[in-house]
This record gives C-alpha cells, sequence and structure tokens, in this order.
C-alpha cells in the first residue's frame, strides 16, 4: 500500500450547502468551520504526516466584504477554540499565504501557535489563507534571485523556498463540492498528487468519507512516470536520473 504522506483539502461548497437551506452562505462556513476539526483529528489518527487546508484564497478577496469578515472571524475563532487540542495533540501548526493584512489579534494568535508549536513532531497542520500557488511560486523564485544573484536554480532549490517545505510533495489533493478543479492551490508541490474529487459539500464531509477516501487512493498503484509502483518521488526522480546517465554513456561509447 502507497503511504500517503501530505494531504491537501479544497474545503469547497459551503455557500451552495447554505443556501440549499436557504440560509446566507456565511451559515455554510460557520458550518464547515466544524467539519475542519473533525478532519483535523482524523488525519492525525490516521498518521498522515501533512495536512494543508486551503481556508481562503488570493481570488476569495473578490467576495461580498461581509462574507471575507466572516472567514477572518471564523479563523479566530477556531485558533482559540483549536488551540489547546494543536498543543496537547502534538500538532505543527503554520498558517501560509499573504496575512499581512489580517487583523493584529489574529495575526498574533497565529504567531502564538506557530512558535509554541515550533518543536512539536506530531501531524503538519497548515491553514493556507489569502494563498495562491502562483504567487508562491514567485515570492520563492524572487527570494532566490535576491540571495543568489545570476545563479541558475534547481528544482531542489524551489522547493526549499516554499512556505511550509518540511510538508513536502502532495501525495493527495481532496476537493468537495464537486468541481474539477485545482484553483491555484501547491500548483508546485501537486506536480505528481493524486486528485479526487468528491460532490460531498464541505459542510457535509465526514472523518468517515475521509478515511473511505485515503483507504481508496492508498490501494491506487502510484508510478511516478516509472513501469512499477514507486516509494516517491524523489525515489523516481533519482531513477530516473542514474538510468538517464546509464543510457547516454553507453549509446554515446
Ligand atoms: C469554499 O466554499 C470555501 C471557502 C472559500 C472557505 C473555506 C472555509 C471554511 C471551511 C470555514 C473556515 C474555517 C476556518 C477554520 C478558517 P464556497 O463558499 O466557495 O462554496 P460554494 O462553491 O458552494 O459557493
Amino acid at each position: 500500500m502507497a503511504q500517503i504522506k501530505h494531504v491537501a483539502i479544497i474545503m469547497d461548497g459551503n455557500g451552495r450547502w447554505a443556501n440549499q437551506r436557504f440560509r446566507p452562505r456565511i451559515w455554510g462556513h460557520v458550518r464547515g468551520s466544524a467539519v475542519v476539526s473533525e478532519i483535523v483529528q482524523s488525519a492525525d489518527e490516521l498518521g498522515i504526516k501533512a495536512l494543508t487546508l486551503y481556508a481562503f484564497s488570493t481570488e476569495n478577496w473578490s467576495r461580498p466584504l461581509e462574507e471575507v469578515s466572516t472567514l477572518f472571524k471564523l479563523l479566530k475563532k477556531f485558533l482559540q477554540k483549536e488551540k489547546q487540542k494543536i498543543l496537547a495533540n502534538n500538532i505543527k501548526f503554520k498558517v501560509i499565504g499573504d496575512i499581512q493584512n489580517l487583523p493584529v489579534d489574529t495575526l498574533s494568535l497565529i504567531k502564538e501557535i506557530e512558535e509554541l508549536t515550533e518543536n512539536s513532531n506530531g501531524l503538519n497542520l497548515t491553514f493556507a489563507f489569502s494563498y495562491g500557488g502562483r504567487a508562491e511560486i514567485l515570492r520563492a523564485i524572487n527570494l532566490f534571485q535576491s540571495s543568489h544573484p545570476g545563479v541558475e536554480m534547481t528544482e531542489a532549490d524551489l522547493s526549499s523556498l516554499m512556505y511550509r517545505p518540511e510538508a513536502g510533495d502532495v501525495d493527495l489533493m481532496i476537493r468537495t463540492g464537486g468541481d474539477q478543479r485545482i484553483s491555484n492551490f501547491l500548483l508546485w508541490q501537486m506536480a505528481y498528487a493524486e486528485l479526487y474529487f468528491t460532490p460531498t459539500k464541505w459542510p457535509d464531509f465526514t472523518a468517515g468519507e475521509f478515511k473511505k477516501i485515503i483507504q481508496n487512493v492508498s490501494s491506487r498503484e502510484r508510478r511516478f512516470g516509472n513501469v512499477s509502483v514507486q516509494n516517491g518521488l524523489v525515489d523516481s526522480v533519482e531513477r530516473a536520473e542514474s538510468n538517464k546517465a546509464s543510457f547516454l554513456k553507453g549509446i554515446n561509447s
């Protein structure tokens, strides 16, 4: 069974879930935030190493101000409510994205939890907030260029300059809500990710469905461009490089 280490989730369908119940869209986000804690707990129990949740994209800034402000409030409420659980479960927490414009009290709560969990060795939990995948890649390129002017960048350099390099490549991306897109989420890290789209809207998503998806995807073959199942992308890339070198040496000698 291939091990799924890093799971990324696009938590979609909150607005439609609420509209179907004749409630305002923000009700869907409120119900959706309760599901977040259930899935974090389940990921931890399933032995997943990293969980990255898309809570607010750069594109979400175009939503009505009331909705944006609800999402900000929910983030703060979630952190206040879950802080002790995060510490007790040895979770290593981080928020990624362009978060400088968050309210100061939310920012300091984020910093506090990030610092308190810096040395935790449990689940790597990441919230992507005001996040965009292209912006993350550009940020990494610009950081590299300013520290290494004129030097050619490698894939390893770029990976190391992502917001959260220790989470590694994404093994599985789940999107709830029925749409089949990746919406500018973790573009670099998802190069070889398995993709799973479920029609379930996020407020109806459960730990039971999450577990079934993990089991289902764990039994898929992951070949990373090779002919047989591989341990991971890095192994496969190394093997491809070494095969290529021997092959070229053979035909050129
Ligand atoms: C997409 O649903 C969801 C979001 C834009 C936000 C996700 C946020 C949560 C799950 C709650 C916040 C939780 C925390 C802890 C920050 P949508 O509004 O696009 O739904 P739709 O596609 O039905 O319109």
